[in-house]
């Protein structure tokens, strides 16, 4: 059913259903715990901000809680998973989502940290070339990020950080123009950091393009993978990225706050000169317990690690990512662009029976166009504009047992996962918001 033309869909209960039949990922919604509304499921469109929890996430905590409570501290070397190297049975998963090699992945603590210890080595101004190009309107934890990086090396954020902006009237960035800017600025720019996926529009960026355009000028590209990994296809270490972070509470539904990751690519393995700041979870494991004065940085992303293993959000990842195995990634990709299809179709038919300036504009853009090249697949969010509405709509929603995500001034952003939403919560939110909308 890939890339089904929209014209063959149809708007009908028992059409939902018979594409719930055919979904080879249909039995994974029973691993989920879904909040409940008037007794029944709600239709949660928020994976894209906090994934729901796995039914075996639980199990796999609680064996930490006997462990500890079995072993106290022995259980760094007793437990079932020693706590002591906990982070390696997350590695193998975490590095196939993101397309690198084991050696050149690591969970760690959280998104926002993560991005910091890694500019402190990735980011390395120097007086001509110092400055930072981002896509403008990024999620505002990395603007901050970026502004206080470049303060902290004695630039003026106004000045240092070069944002890539839509062009007047659009809200997605076209590429041509990320690549243009990447040429105009060529000479100064230390770093270029984007996201893999823009939390707002939901715009995927050609990653493997503005690498191997800012490689051929020397400059050091960086990626925040936050709405990305677990979304879209990752090929990180054959793109040649240097450096990537994400957070592994949304589409990897590992629970609020959970661990996060770090990609280091190959090439600067072996590069003991990077400065970095530090920890005895980054030294050698061989001589971390001799509690010696030299730092001997292991050859790999766990060079980065500060800490010890915070072993119960650990747990949850590894839950989770063990759903995500079960499934197979390549399914979940194929599912969600049915999702993303179908989706499409409804609030077209929708349209089609809306007055004027109050017909949902979609916002994400698709493959194909002037801001996401042919051959890059999206993601499963959908950000549409509700024009000529507020507020009301989404709480009118909400009351109706739909979770989606409201930003100001009028966007609805929904994000229909294949681990857990279905063809008929698609339906039902259709038809929901015909009768919201007086249809
Ligand atoms: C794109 C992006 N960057 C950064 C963050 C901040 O993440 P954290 O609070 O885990 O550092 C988020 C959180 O949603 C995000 O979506």
């Amino acid at each position: 059913m890939k890339y089904k033309l929209i014209m063959q869909h149809q708007n009908t209960l028992a059409y939902a259903q018979d594409l719930d039949k055919k979904d080879e990922l249909a039995a994974f919604r029973q691993r989920f715990h879904f909040p409940q509304h008037d007794g029944k499921d709600v239709i949660y469109f928020t994976g894209n901000s906090l994934g729901l929890q796995p039914k075996s996430t639980e199990a796999y905590i609680q064996q930490e809680l006997n462990d500890w409570k079995t072993y106290g501290v022995e259980g760094h070397f007793l437990a079932k998973n020693p706590w002591f190297s906990y982070h390696e049975i997350l590695t193998e998963q975490a590095a196939q989502l993101v397309g690198a090699l084991p050696s050149e992945v690591v969970m760690m603590n959280q998104l926002t940290v993560n991005l910091h210890l890694l500019m402190v080595s990735f980011y390395r101004p120097t007086a001509k070339r110092y400055k930072i190009l981002c896509e403008a309107k990024a999620f505002p934890s990395d603007q901050y990020a970026l502004q206080s990086q470049a303060e902290f090396h004695g630039f003026k954020s106004d000045d240092a950080i070069i944002e890539v902006e839509p062009r007047e009237g659009e809200y997605s960035i076209r590429y041509e123009d990320i690549l243009a800017a990447i040429e105009k600025h060529k000479d100064e720019l230390a770093l270029i950091m984007f996201s893999g996926v823009n939390y707002f529009t939901g715009q995927v960026f050609d990653m493997k393009s503005i690498t191997e355009l800012g490689h051929k000028h020397g400059i050091t590209v960086g990626f925040d993978l936050a709405h990305a990994a677990g979304n879209i296809d990752l090929h990180l270490h054959d793109w040649g990225v240097d450096f990537a972070a994400w957070c592994s509470y949304k589409y990897l539904n590992s629970g609020p706050g959970s661990v996060a990751g770090a990609f280091v690519h190959e090439r600067h393995h072996k590069n003991t000169s990077l400065p970095l700041f530090a920890g005895w979870w980054g030294t050698d494991k061989k001589k971390r317990f001799l509690m010696e004065k030299t730092f001997h940085p292991i050859e790999g992303a766990e060079r980065w690690q500060l800490s010890n293993a915070p072993v119960f959000s650990m747990a949850a990842h590894k839950a989770a990512l063990d759903v995500i195995t079960d499934a197979g990634f390549s399914k979940m990709r194929k599912k969600s662009a049915d999702l993303l299809s179908y989706l499409e179709f409804i609030i077209t038919e929708i349209n089609g029976k809306q007055a004027e300036g109050k017909k949902f504009e979609f916002l994400t853009p698709k493959e194909n166009s002037p801001y996401i090249p042919k051959g890059i697949q999206p993601g499963c969010q959908f950000s549409i504009i509700a024009h000529g509405r507020g507020k009301e709509l989404f709480h009118a929603l909400v009351k109706h047992g739909v979770v989606p995500d409201w930003r100001e001034p009028n966007v609805i952003r929904m994000a229909p996962v294949p681990l857990y939403n279905s063809f008929e919560d698609l339906y039902r939110f259709g038809e929901i918001l015909k009768s919201l909308c007086s249809l």
